[in-house]
């Protein structure tokens, strides 16, 4: 495939070197085009290497081969990293005075800018607005990560990792090979922004002794699919993940947990302030009563070498059915639970997803179907959103991809915050 990286003139270019090794690496064949400031932080001769191409520069070499259109007519995707405000607010305006600018206007295949900056200049209206231009247009604005920037400043405006954006360019052609080449880029949506989401995601784990736990199946693939949806979507996520198999996403807070009591209190810490809480973390429900403070040994009873301990459990809060006691008659936040079911003779699964809605008090429920070789570690699941108030479901997805779920989840949320927001404004 043919990938067009775009470098802007910002410290993270030199993280595009790294980006480009790993596209080269998976067999694309890579243009790169800075622009004239990037190439005060990475010079030429470091991306003609690693690309073994010449690098295009500007729409003034080799003009008789119209560089300015071939370069982004030709390409399968084109990804613009680092993406500073400047570029951002180029390509908003459709402005077109360099050769990247003027490859981002004649490209027709998926684009994807990372963007790269200080806080302040993330943050700012105007470059929020670029991005909601950019983002109706179809183009993929990945968040960026919170973490250092150039200097001893942290926050908001880091650019993903290398591996984090080679990913999604790999997601990005694939969804190019899929689509018609004449079909315009689906808008993507903004539709959450000013939304502050807390997510609970993965398994908790209940120590035995410093060795051992009690844990469950949960892969937390579905909890962070709803963490990076929200955050594409344009909410503030603060992510509060237990034990998972794959990596967070970028552009969210994440505060790591172990136990389910140590979950509680980072998800009471992270609703400061918040608008929704979704509870997709898969939480134990019973705890050893005392954890041995050094290793269980497996001849514990001197009197009975053979003998096997006993461990006594107790049960642990429900967190969920205790922040929703919490919040009694405020509408804020709007709370979402899961429900993992099996079905069984005391009910199908949506009988016993409806009894649980109505047991834990919450807004939403996402009910879905588990089991040995369903849903846990799977990336494909299959739901039904459940309302408050409300008999069938208000939606029922799958079998589907975690991503596709997630959207859904999100698309309930926010016409529940919408309700919620209606209920708060005096008539
Ligand atoms: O009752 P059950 O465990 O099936 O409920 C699942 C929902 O409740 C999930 O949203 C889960 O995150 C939450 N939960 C909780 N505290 C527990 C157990 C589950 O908040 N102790």
């Amino acid at each position: 495939m043919h990938v067009v990286l775009g470098v802007a003139g910002g410290i993270a270019a030199y993280k595009a070197a790294l980006l480009l090794r790993l596209l080269k690496e998976s067999g694309h064949d890579v243009t790169v085009v800075p622009t004239a400031s990037a190439l005060r932080f990475v010079g030429e001769p470091t991306w003609a290497a690693l690309s073994g191409r010449p690098v295009a520069t500007d729409v003034w070499t080799d003009v008789h081969e119209v560089p300015h259109v071939r370069i982004g007519q030709s390409a399968d995707l084109v990804i613009v990293a680092p993406a500073t405000a400047d570029l951002l607010a180029k390509a908003a305006a459709g402005l077109a005075d360099d050769l990247l600018t003027n490859t981002l206007l004649t490209a027709r295949c998926p684009v994807v800018l990372a963007p790269a900056m200080h806080t302040e200049m993330w943050e700012h209206p105007a470059t929020q607005a670029n991005v909601e231009t950019l983002t109706s247009r179809g183009i993929h604005v990945v968040p960026p990560a919170s973490g250092r920037l150039t200097g001893v400043d942290t926050g908001p405006g880091r650019m993903p990792e290398p591996v984090d954006l080679f990913a999604i360019c790999q997601r990005e052609l694939e969804r190019g090979r899929t689509t018609e080449a004449a079909e315009p880029a689906p808008a993507r949506r903004r539709d959450l922004a000013g939304l502050r989401i807390v997510v609970t995601a993965g398994g908790t784990r209940e120590p035995i002794d410093p060795v051992r736990f009690l844990g469950n199946r949960s892969s937390g693939k579905q909890g962070i699919a709803i963490a990076a949806a929200a955050a594409e979507r344009g909410a503030q996520v603060r992510l509060v993940l237990a034990h998972v198999d794959v990596e967070p996403p970028h552009g969210v807070e994440v505060a790591r947990v172990s136990s389910a009591l140590e979950l509680q209190e980072a998800t009471r810490a992270a609703l400061e302030g918040a608008d929704v809480l979704i509870m997709a973390a898969a939480v134990a429900d019973f705890r050893p009563a005392s954890v041995a403070q050094s290793k269980i040994k497996k001849s514990h009873d001197p009197g009975d070498p053979d003998a096997a301990p006993s461990i006594e459990l107790v049960r642990n809060p429900d967190i969920l059915a205790g922040i929703v006691r919490d919040r009694g008659d405020e509408t804020r936040p709007v709370i979402v639970g899961f429900a993992a079911e099996t079905g069984d003779d005391s009910g199908s699964v949506l009988e016993l997803g409806r009894a649980k809605l109505l047991r834990k008090g919450c807004d939403l429920l996402v009910v879905n179907e588990v089991g040995v070789d369903k849903t846990f570690g799977l990336d494909e699941n299959t739901v039904h959103i459940l309302r408050r108030g409300e008999d069938d479901p208000i939606a029922d997805v799958g079998p589907a991809g975690k991503d596709v779920i997630a959207h859904a989840v999100l698309d309930a949320v926010r016409d529940a915050t919408a309700v919620s927001d209606t209920r708060r404004t005096p008539a």
